[in-house]
């Protein structure tokens, strides 16, 4: 069974472990916003049990530094580039896939538009991806948030507004207390949080996604070993991203791969039979 393997945005920075990045199907780069970012104060992660609590807060360099002179080194890297979008209005978005649009290296586009640690846009996400699709003819992957109340309900919307993939999931809000001090341990108070704990949300994400839309999906969230993966993929993705595993595992992409490759030796070989199992017969006649 091959499934592609990329890095969740933000956990992999490709310049510093290009040998890493190499390895992954694509590369998915840290959110880039229209003007450069410092991003939020330290600290700014935390350990608890089961997950990893982060307020990065999209520290980037801004779009236009990113296109000239990031960008153009991530190509080295010989592996498709998608590039994740931010912002905090409809226009910021409009200013990224314009400027993208444009650059041959950015094979997709992916759409952070649920990010825990930032205010958010005015508009609703609809109307972002609607703002995203006029400005680009490039693949555009909608990241959605599993605290959204019906995400098949949201997924049907964005593939209407024009989205062609889901990125399934972003982070969850969470805080994390000192437990001396009971002060909380991020600068910011809450943090994204992100780890092995999220992966059954993640999972139910998928499942229901992939019963509402026929948008491919991409799998993120917890996912730490081959087994996962077949999770996700028996779930309805058909693609799967390793995030918080990265800080704890650098060398999980191909440590993933080669569980992956046992699995086929036990008789899993293909992503609608395992489906078929997760979900059932109908589900699987469509696929
Ligand atoms: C340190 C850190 C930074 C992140 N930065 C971004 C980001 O810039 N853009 C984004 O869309 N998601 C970002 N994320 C969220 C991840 O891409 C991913 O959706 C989330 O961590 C869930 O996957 P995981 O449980 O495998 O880590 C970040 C996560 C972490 C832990």
């Amino acid at each position: 069974m091959n499934v592609p393997v990329l890095n969740a945005s933000g956990c992999l920075d490709a310049l510093t472990a290009p040998e890493v990045a190499a390895t992954l199907d694509a590369f998915v780069t840290k959110t880039v916003t229209p003007l450069p970012r410092e991003g939020n104060p330290p600290p700014r992660i935390a350990e608890v049990d089961g997950w990893m609590l982060n307020s990065i807060g999209l520290q980037n360099p801004g779009i236009e530094v990113f296109s000239t002179s990031v960008l153009p080194r991530l190509q080295d890297l010989g592996v498709p580039l998608w590039v994740s979008v931010g912002g905090f209005s409809s226009s910021d978005y409009k200013t990224c896939c314009e400027r993208l649009d444009d650059l041959d290296a950015a094979q997709v586009i992916e759409l952070n538009l649920s990010c825990p640690n930032v205010d958010e846009a005015p508009e609703t996400v609809v109307e972002l991806v609607q703002a995203s699709r006029s400005a680009t003819s490039k693949p555009l992957y909608a990241k959605l948030s599993p605290a959204t109340p019906d995400i098949a309900e949201l997924a049907r919307s964005v593939a209407d507004a024009g989205a062609n993939g889901l990125s399934l999931v972003n982070t969850l809000r969470g805080l994390a207390l000192d437990q001396a001090t009971l002060r909380p341990r991020l600068a910011l108070g809450t943090g994204g949080a992100s780890g092995p704990a999220l992966r059954p949300i993640a999972l139910a994400c998928v499942y229901a996604c992939a019963n509402a839309v026929e948008l491919p999906i991409v799998g993120i969230g917890g996912v730490m070993s081959g087994a996962d993966v077949i999770d996700f993929i028996a779930a309805g993705a058909s693609a799967v991203a390793l995030g918080t595993v990265l800080f704890a595992d650098p060398l999980s992409p191909a440590r993933i791969r080669d569980e992956l490759e046992r699995a086929r030796s036990r008789g899993y070989s293909s992503a609608v039979e395992i489906r078929r199992l997760a979900h059932g017969l109908a589900f699987a006649s469509r696929t």
